[in-house]
């Protein structure tokens, strides 16, 4: 089936005809704008609150079919990305549009390496959280305020000077997420290693205590990498909208990077896999499954972990942590959540509610039970999450500053309040 031609409609208020061209399977939302009743009307806008069935843009990254399960970034399959090829080469792939060779490699991963340390300053403003600060509360806040420390990153139209930021953050996620959790356990900030992959630098920021140098497992580092590539870009999810609303007020990267980790933060999206934990946990035993999922069938509550906006079959992310998670628990020993986790999703999948529904494990549900099981606390989660999604931000976000067709994001409403009305006295 072609993915262009035209839309005819006909407006029954006036009887007139129109033909909207289809390009790509889409029509442009601002041609219903010609449908009108009279010459002074605004005309017709399309109404899709939460976006339903809008697209925000026009993208080149990541392919997502939500029906056969299908990831791909720069049109490579997810599973042969994750487990293969490297965190910082898939950033690289996410940005670039290539996975880059020997040389170019090397010389990128050198250059994150080279800038994972942040100013010192930024400890003074980490101390200044309560020790039982949440831990994204932390990154939000200090992703945000790596925008002081550079303000040559206003100058978002300047390509070399955004590249340094991109790099820059990229680079300081794991020391900004390992500083949150160390301040929260009163324990000395472990400085970065550059000898060190991405991934075992990151365990060292966390793990390390009187050992001269960490030396990370290096199953726990290779599964850690992968699970930051499986969480590095996924389209236009809600945290990525938000950097490319925000970042399209041309502010600097840091702050629309701020903004996309907030949104991140909510338990619907990134912080699931917290909540799946906690869900867990709250089930406590397979016994309780059937009441549990009773409940979530009465609306009482969600299944945290299941459904997804796109994948209305499986998410493949859940299906390469599941593999992940044999790999880690040879080494960790296994998280007993998992085997209440497994029943779950045996029994919810067999469930007439979840089949109608569509309602499938989504890349949060095992997540967490890995992270649990390598020893991260259940509100890092998201932290984690964060750090991988880093590079999908700041490509989606350069994609969008670079795309002729955007401008400030700015939607329409369609205003249901009072009409025009007068104090008359009302304020004494
Ligand atoms: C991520 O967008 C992305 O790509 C996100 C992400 C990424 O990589 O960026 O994939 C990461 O955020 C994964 C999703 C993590 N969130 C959760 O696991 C939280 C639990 N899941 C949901 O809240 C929900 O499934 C969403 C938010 C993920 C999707 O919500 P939708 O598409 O808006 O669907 P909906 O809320 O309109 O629900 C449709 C129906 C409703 O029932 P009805 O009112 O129509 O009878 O399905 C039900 C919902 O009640 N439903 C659930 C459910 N999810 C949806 N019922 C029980 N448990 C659930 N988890």
């Amino acid at each position: 089936m072609g993915t262009n031609g035209v839309l005819q409609v006909t407006d029954s208020r006036t009887g007139c005809s129109y033909e909207l061209p289809i390009t790509d399977g889409a029509i442009r939302a601002i041609d219903l704008r010609q449908v009108k009743v009279s010459e002074d009307d605004f005309g017709l806008l399309c109404y899709d609150p939460a976006f339903l069935n809008t697209a925000s843009c026009r993208s080149a990254i990541t392919f997502i079919d939500g029906d056969k399960g299908i990831l791909r970034y720069r049109g490579y399959p997810i599973e042969e990305l994750a487990g293969h090829a490297s965190f910082l080469d898939v950033a690289y792939l996410l940005l670039h549009g290539e996975l880059p060779g020997k040389e170019e490699s090397e010389a990128w991963t050198r250059e994150i390496t080279h800038h994972t340390f942040v100013h010192e300053n930024v400890k003074k403003f980490i101390d200044g959280f309560h020790h039982d600060a949440h831990p994204m509360g932390i990154l939000v806040s200090t992703v945000a305020a790596l925008s002081t420390f550079y303000p040559e990153a206003k100058a978002v139209a300047d390509q070399a000077i955004q590249r340094d930021q991109m790099v820059r953050l990229i680079a300081k996620m794991p020391t900004l997420a390992a500083f949150a959790y160390r301040h929260a356990m009163g324990l000395p900030y472990a400085y970065p290693d550059d000898e060190l992959s991405y991934a075992g630098n990151f365990l060292n920021m966390m793990w390390k205590m009187t050992e001269p140098r960490y030396s990370p497992d290096p199953v726990l580092e290779h599964a850690l990498d992968a699970l930051f590539i499986l969480h590095a870009d996924h389209e236009q999810n809600c945290s990525t909208s938000a950097m490319r609303v925000v970042g399209s007020s041309q502010v600097d990267p840091y702050s629309a990077a701020a903004a996309a980790a907030a949104a991140l933060y909510g338990p619907l999206h990134g912080g699931a896999n917290e909540q799946v934990l906690r869900m867990l946990q709250e089930i406590g035993s397979v016994d309780n499954i059937p009441a549990y999922i009773a409940r979530a069938k009465r609306g009482e509550l969600r299944l945290m972990g299941f459904g997804h906006r796109v994948y209305k079959n499986f998410d493949p992310r859940a299906t390469i942590i599941k593999e992940i998670a044999d790999s880690v628990f040879a080494v960790t020993g296994r998280n007993p959540l998992l085997d209440i986790a497994l029943e779950l999703e045996r029994i919810a999948l067999a469930d007439e509610y979840f089949i109608s529904h569509k309602l499938y494990p989504n890349v949060d549900f095992y997540s967490g039970i890995i992270y649990q099981a390598m020893g991260f606390p259940v509100s890092m989660f998201p932290v984690l999450f964060a750090i991988g999604r880093m590079p999908g931000w700041l490509a989606q976000w350069h994609e969008s500053a670079a795309d002729p067709e955007q401008k400030i994001a700015r939607p329409r409403q369609i205003y249901v309040g009072e009409g025009l009305r007068h104090l008359n006295g009302t304020i004494s």
